[in-house]
């Protein structure tokens, strides 16, 4: 019995697909096709399942097999997901269920419909809120995407985002630089973004979905999903791997200057691009990377050992005295290489310090290998590391300490980049 409605839906199925006005024929037919979830509905939900079936992320029971499997070749696969698309158009005749996004920018508008808001007929949809409804006409762009023009004539696409409501605290607004197989500059806002391929200079906007440790891609009309799996590194950094094995690390790049000052994913930044006003000046040491120090200093002397600042805080006129002395000394070329101009030191941001001795003599001390193993624990970073004169745009300094705050030091010391590479910006004088 049960396969002789099999049997009869696909016959049905065939028609429509050779003759559009049929599929609405379908859609009155008793048999439900495709029903995998077992909600009583055809909508996108059992397309989604359908579709992570196929790609081998779930698996069927039988009853939820013979609901797949539209077309009866004893196999649930691409051809049933394309016939299950004209099933899922010839059933909207209710709104379907799930999150639908109007609109490509920042202020997109999320729509979340349990299912039966809203009424289509034909091309009229009736939305219902409440004690009130509203009007518009609908004309679907495929499965996944309709245009919609709404009573007081304002155009917008809706796009399905996926079947549950929107997790703002897991989204990955911002921006983001993507190095790996491929190298991109994202802009995300929401669960809307753009990325600029940095090779090709091509820009490509998206929609995604992130559930878990998966993210979900779709660009353009596409209705299918590219899907990748997520590995957060750390506080700034995720792992995606694509489905079909190319790689992306994606670095959180928020850069915004507040009063001339620069941060970085919030973390005050000076180097040799990124500069401080000359009227900078909180102080002295500020008192939380000065704690840190005294906590520091105290576990260096339980080991044995004396630590002390040589120099901390600089004012903008004092590096700026210390610079040119060294030009004048060294000229100009040999002085960027060990001091910085000023404005751009970052003994200027009252977060950094030079521990004992600023000079190669303390290079492989007792106490720089003390410092080099354990300042992370007391929040600091060794600032600029052998062989990263390029980067860091400065000689190795085993002195030099920057005060980033636990968390974070400990981050970058286990990543084993500078703090340029972690945050993926450069330093470079732009003069
Ligand atoms: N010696 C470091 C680079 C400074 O002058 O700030
Ligand atoms: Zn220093």
């Amino acid at each position: 019995m049960k396969k002789a409605l099999i049997k009869r839906a696909a016959a049905v199925l065939a028609s429509a697909a050779l003759l559009p006005s049929a599929v609405t024929a379908y859609a009155d037919t008793p048999v439900l096709m495709g029903d995998i979830n077992g909600d009583g509905k055809v909508n996108i939900s059992d397309a989604v399942l359908l579709g992570a079936y196929i790609h081998g992320r779930t698996q069927f029971t039988p009853e939820q097999f013979a609901q797949a499997d539209i077309n009866n070749d004893d196999s649930a696969d691409s051809l049933d997901l394309a016939a299950m698309k004209f099933i899922v158009i010839a059933n909207l005749g209710r709104m379907p269920g799930g999150t639908w996004i109007a609109s490509d920018d920042a202020a997109a508008r999320y729509f979340y419909f349990n299912g039966g808001e809203g009424t289509e007929d034909g091309d009229c949809f009736t939305f219902d809120y409440g004690d009130t409804s509203e009007e518009a006409r609908v004309s679907w762009l495929n499965s996944k995407a309709f245009n919609i023009i709404w009573s007081d004539g304002r155009l917008e696409t809706m796009r399905y985002y996926g079947d549950k409501p929107i997790n703002y605290d897991d989204l990955l607004t911002g921006q983001w630089t993507g190095s790996g197989t491929v190298n991109r500059v994202y802009d995300i806002k929401g669960v809307n973004g753009s990325y600029l391929d940095t090779d090709t200079n091509r820009s490509t906007s998206f929609m995604y979905e992130k559930n878990g440790n998966d993210l979900y891609f779709r660009s353009g009309a596409e209705d299918d999903a590219t899907h990748a799996v997520i590995n957060p590194v750390d506080s700034f950094h995720i792992d995606l791997t694509w489905d079909d094995g190319t790689s992306e690390r994606l670095t959180k790049h928020d850069i915004k200057q507040i009063n001339g000052i620069t941060y970085v994913n919030g973390i005050l930044i000076a180097n040799k691009t990124y500069d401080l006003p000359s009227t900078y000046n909180p102080g002295g040491i500020l008192p939380e990377a000065q704690a840190a120090f005294n906590e520091m200093k105290a576990a260096a002397a339980r080991d044995g050992l004396n630590l002390w600042i040589c120099s901390g805080f600089r004012s903008y006129n004092y590096q700026r005295d210390l610079y040119n002395s060294y030009v004048n000394r060294d000229g100009k070329a040999k002085a960027d290489t060990y001091s910085a101009r000023p404005g751009h030191s970052e003994h200027q941001t009252g977060l950094a310090m030079d521990i004992n001795m600023a000079g190669d003599a303390f290079n492989n001390t007792r106490e720089a290998k003390w410092l080099a193993e354990h300042c992370d624990e007391y929040g600091f970073i060794l600032r600029y590391p052998q062989g990263k004169q390029d980067i860091t745009g400065y000689k190795y300094e085993s002195w030099h300490v920057r005060y980033l705050g636990k968390p974070l030091a400990a981050e970058v010391t286990d990543s084993g980049l500078t703090l340029e590479e972690f945050l993926c910006i450069d330093s470079v004088y732009k003069y």
